[in-house]
């Protein structure tokens, strides 16, 4: 069911790698809703996943970029505005990936560079994201912005290990840059911190299946989808969310606020 709720708007979205990625759920869910946009994913990436296909479902161009790098991003936003006709109104950051969890590295002997390589790819790209489009001023003024975190952030979860301070930091970049960017302009910068979601950089720690079952067994909702996630982003990329800044917005089913739950009881009685 469209409402159009995004006609008009134009964006860029990171991170769709394959069918099960949120961003590219999110891709299929903006366009619905009418909004038009640009793909981008790292150079490699795009080797590997299946970007083409979505962009033809799409009819979006693709544009590679290394988030990590500041002339990728530069390029990509300058582009973006030549493709779509205009400046910037929605951006979706959905890009993680930690060496350290690729290589089953427990907390007690993480390798240093690895853990700097997951902060700059996780977090500190969203920083630059953010620069790069005050830099080129790219973005219309109540232009949204988001990235996807995990509640990891505030609460531990012992095999998400370099993560869990990537996601801590990308929150506090949401926080801060979303101070600039609403006086300079308007703009608004969020951060989702989604359930438990079947993807490939989900799927990558390990034990996810436990806490995947854990965390639908803790959500009096269940576990929110990554087509739940992509409605939510629709909806924080619409003119109906214009005063929400500064936020890391828990869409969890619940989990966050619930002490136990009767599944659990159950479970834990037997
Ligand atoms: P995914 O594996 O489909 O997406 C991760 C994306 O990051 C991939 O497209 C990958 O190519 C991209 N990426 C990695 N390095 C990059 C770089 N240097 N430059 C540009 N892109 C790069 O997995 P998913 O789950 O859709 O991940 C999207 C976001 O959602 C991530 O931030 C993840 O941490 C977050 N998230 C995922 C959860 C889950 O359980 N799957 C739960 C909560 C948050």
């Amino acid at each position: 069911m469209a409402n159009n709720l995004l006609k008009g708007k134009r964006g860029i979205i990171f991170g769709a790698l394959d069918e099960n990625s949120i961003a590219w759920k999110t891709a299929l869910k903006v366009k619905e809703e009418g909004g038009v946009f640009t793909l981008t994913n790292a150079p490699i990436a795009m080797r590997l996943g299946k970007i083409n296909e979505l962009a033809k479902e799409c009819n979006a161009e693709v544009i590679p970029a290394d988030a990590t790098s500041e002339a990728d991003l530069a390029n990509l936003f300058t582009k973006s505005q030549e493709v779509l006709g205009g400046k910037i109104d929605f951006v979706l950051h959905s890009i993680g990936m930690s060496p350290n969890i690729r290589k089953e590295k427990p907390y007690g002997d993480l390798n240093y560079e690895w853990f700097q390589k997951t902060l700059d790819i996780s977090a500190l790209s969203f920083h630059k994201v953010l620069q790069t489009a005050e830099k080129l001023d790219a973005l219309n003024e109540w232009a949204s912005v988001l990235a996807l975190s995990y509640i990891a952030a505030q609460r531990s979860y012992p095999d998400y290990t370099d993560m869990a301070q990537a996601k801590a930091m990308l929150e506090s970049i949401a926080r801060s840059y979303g101070a600039r960017y609403a006086k300079l302009k308007k703009v608004r910068v969020n951060t989702i911190s989604q359930s438990p979601t079947r993807t490939t950089a989900g799927s990558g720690i390990s034990g996810f299946d436990v806490f995947f079952d854990f965390a639908n067994m803790m959500s009096p909702l269940g576990n929110a989808s990554a087509e739940d996630c992509a409605a939510y982003i629709a909806v924080m990329f619409s003119d109906f969310t214009r005063m929400v800044t500064m936020q890391n917005l828990m869409h969890d089913g619940g989990f966050s606020a619930s002490g136990i739950t009767e599944e659990i009881v159950e479970r834990l009685s037997k």
